[in-house]
């Protein structure tokens, strides 16, 4: 009677076994997958990703980078692939705003900025010490900043890809009201076509 109630060990169906094997071969390949990846990022010489981000720092940019580094900016910044997302990116910053802005930014944030700040501002925001740094510091950190460039087309770059989208064309045709035509501008007509040669 005992016997009886003891449940019976369970044992897998073919289905279930078959699942664990299954999804164990991906794990494997994923693993194998990435290591292969890993290796190859290591050891190439070329890039894998397209690099859309670039610096090439002067002096006193040098001299800013440093001080940007001490001052914990990237607790909530990502510059030169280190830090942190909590604030905004700030590579190619340099292609969206010019020092004197950067500069007036850090020194003055919420007349600066067009939105409301969250971190930079007055005590008990956050990043209020960034204001209160040497002058000077703060003027070598907005031309280390300004020095930070992106390309068109990459996330952090205000232009967009060169060339024409049939594809966005017929969006903005088909979708975007008669009236927002004259009330905006199409971003691709921003800049004159001469300065793509950065590229
Ligand atoms: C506590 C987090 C924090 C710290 C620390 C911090 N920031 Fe910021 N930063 C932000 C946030 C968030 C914003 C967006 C504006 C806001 O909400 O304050 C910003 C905006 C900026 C901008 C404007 C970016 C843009 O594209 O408009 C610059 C430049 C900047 N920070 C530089 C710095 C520098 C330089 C330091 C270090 C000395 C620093 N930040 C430290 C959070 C931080």
């Amino acid at each position: 009677m005992k016997e009886d109630n003891k449940k019976p060990k369970q044992k897998l169906k073919t289905g279930e076994k078959l699942l664990f094997i299954v999804s164990g071969v991906f794990v494997v390949l994923g693993i194998i997958a990435f290591g292969i990846m890993q290796y190859v990022m290591a050891t190439s010489d070329k890039p894998i990703f397209k690099q859309h981000t670039h610096f090439d720092l002067s002096e006193i940019g040098q001299k800013g980078s440093q001080i940007y580094r001490h001052n914990a900016c990237s607790e909530c910044h990502r510059a030169m692939s280190e830090g942190t997302n909590m604030g905004n990116s700030l590579d190619g910053i340099g292609t969206r705003h010019d020092a004197v802005w950067i500069e007036q930014f850090l020194n003055h944030p919420e007349e600066t900025y067009p939105h409301r700040t969250m971190d930079h501002g007055p005590k008990p925001k956050q990043a209020y010490y960034v204001a209160e740094l040497p002058k000077e510091d703060i003027h070598a950190m907005a031309i280390f900043l300004s020095e930070l460039k992106s390309d068109k087309g990459s996330s952090s770059s205000p232009v967009p890809p060169k060339g024409e989208s049939p594809f966005i064309d017929q969006m903005v045709k088909t979708w975007a009201p008669e009236e927002w035509k004259h009330k905006y501008k199409d971003i691709r007509d921003k800049e004159p076509q001469t300065t793509g040669a950065a590229e």
